[in-house]
């Protein structure tokens, strides 16, 4: 994303050439998104996209401004609260930072169940976070803390969701899921935020082998994702009671990264590696959509400074196996693997592909990834790691 600054006398004349020709190399995402001048002294400042539209801008004499990941200044959070809920989790603490980083206060709510309050030591100290310990499934709790704080948004993380705990105890996870939304929305209902953008998943979608659009039918099974579908569809059928309020869903594919608390693949590989090379794992044969965690949260963000009301996949739009997620560990620490087949770890329900159709979070965030898978193993290996290669595919810049 790139600022751009063009004289008022100048605006009115480029906006329209640029309204006519459209010369964008990313499309109606663009156009939608440049859409919001704001005065600058003798300037205008727009957010633009892609590098042709920057060109453009600078041939018809505008100025663009270096890349800013933190939005241009119309959109910061100008001290305004965001409420983030499992603010402590692996995706949490990624949105924290994007939204301190935007200009935001936080309060940051988790009850600690993931084992990792620890994670948010980083913001002791910091005036703009608060950290409040508590369970979502506590209604008057959580009524009392929106109306303390009354946030002009909700970013709704807080959820069981490693999927073989929720399939143990399903009634836990529609407790926090579905009831623990259901207070959120009561606790929003007397005090409306601006938005909310809620967690959900992939896995709510019908299997089947193609890239998902929003627009796929859903069919979720197990407790996971009939929870979430049922946390999308208490927001969208409730809606009305959040008077001005923007709900965005967003449906997480496979999201990692460091500090992921749960046993999923990629932990589990960096587990096992630390104590030699011969992985016992479960079906290595299935290919998930991963993401990023700092993309995704970064998309989360996106969608709130944007407000538009929707369901929104993110995930990237390729699917990788287990078994190519193995070797791209071994290639980034530069390790021969053995795989053995772990029959315990082997789920009771496979879906052997689930990819996304991204086009419309791209349509919005035209920059959508920037992480590259190998990149984003690179990092996760380094953080989590202590054996890194330096050399081969995966050295220097990864994204
Ligand atoms: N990680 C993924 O691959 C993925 C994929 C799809 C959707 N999601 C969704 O994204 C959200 C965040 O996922 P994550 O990967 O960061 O998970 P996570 O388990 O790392 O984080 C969830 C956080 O919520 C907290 N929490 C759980 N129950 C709570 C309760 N009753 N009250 C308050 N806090 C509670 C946990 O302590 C944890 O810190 C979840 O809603 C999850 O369902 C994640």
């Amino acid at each position: 994303m790139w600022n751009a600054l063009i004289d008022h006398e100048s605006t009115g004349q480029i906006l329209t050439a640029w309204f006519e020709r459209c010369p964008l190399d990313q499309g109606k995402g663009s156009l939608k998104n440049s859409h919001h001048p704001r005065s600058e002294g003798t300037s205008s400042r727009f957010r633009i996209f892609g590098s042709e539209s920057a060109r453009w801008i600078q041939e018809q004499g505008g100025t663009v401004g270096s890349f800013d990941p933190g939005r241009s200044e119309a959109d910061r959070g100008s001290g305004r609260a965001v409420l983030v809920t499992g603010a402590a989790g692996l995706i949490g603490v990624s949105v924290v930072r994007c939204l301190l980083r935007d200009g935001f206060r936080v309060v940051a709510v988790d009850d600690g169940s993931a084992g990792t309050l620890g994670r948010l030591v980083e913001f002791n100290g910091n005036p703009q976070v608060a950290v409040r310990i508590s369970d979502i499934r506590h209604r008057v709790a959580l009524a009392g803390l929106v109306a303390a704080e009354r946030p002009w948004a909700v970013v709704h993380l807080a959820a069981r969701h490693f999927i073989p705990d929720c399939e143990r105890f399903p009634g836990e996870t529609l407790e926090v899921n579905v009831m623990g939304t259901q207070h959120l929305l009561d606790a929003c209902a007397e005090h409306p935020p601006h938005r909310i953008v809620f967690a959900s998943t992939a896995d709510v979608y019908a299997a089947n082998v193609l890239p998902h659009s929003e627009d796929d039918a859903v069919s979720p099974v197990g407790a996971y994702g009939v929870s979430k579908l049922l946390g999308e569809r208490l927001l969208r059928d409730q809606a009305y009671r959040l008077d001005g309020c923007t709900i965005t869903i967003g449906r997480l594919f496979n999201v990692y990264g460091p500090g992921d608390p749960h046993p999923h693949l990629l932990p589990e590989v960096l587990r096992q590696l630390r104590n030699g090379s011969v992985l016992r794992l479960g079906d290595l044969e299935s290919a998930r959509d991963f993401v990023y965690v700092e993309d995704a949260a970064e998309a989360l963000i996106a969608l709130l400074h944007i407000g538009e009301a929707g369901v929104f996949n993110v995930g990237t739009g390729t699917a990788v196996s287990g078994r190519e997620l193995v070797q791209t560990v071994a290639a980034v620490i530069g390790r021969e693997v053995e795989i053995e087949r772990d029959h315990g770890r082997l789920r009771r329900r496979v879906r052997p592909n689930l990819c996304a159709a991204p086009d419309r979070l791209r349509e919005l965030v035209p920059w959508w990834p920037h992480v590259s898978f190998g990149g984003g193993i690179r990092y996760t290996v380094e953080a989590e790691f202590d054996e890194v290669v330096t050399g081969g595919e995966y050295a220097g810049r990864v994204s």
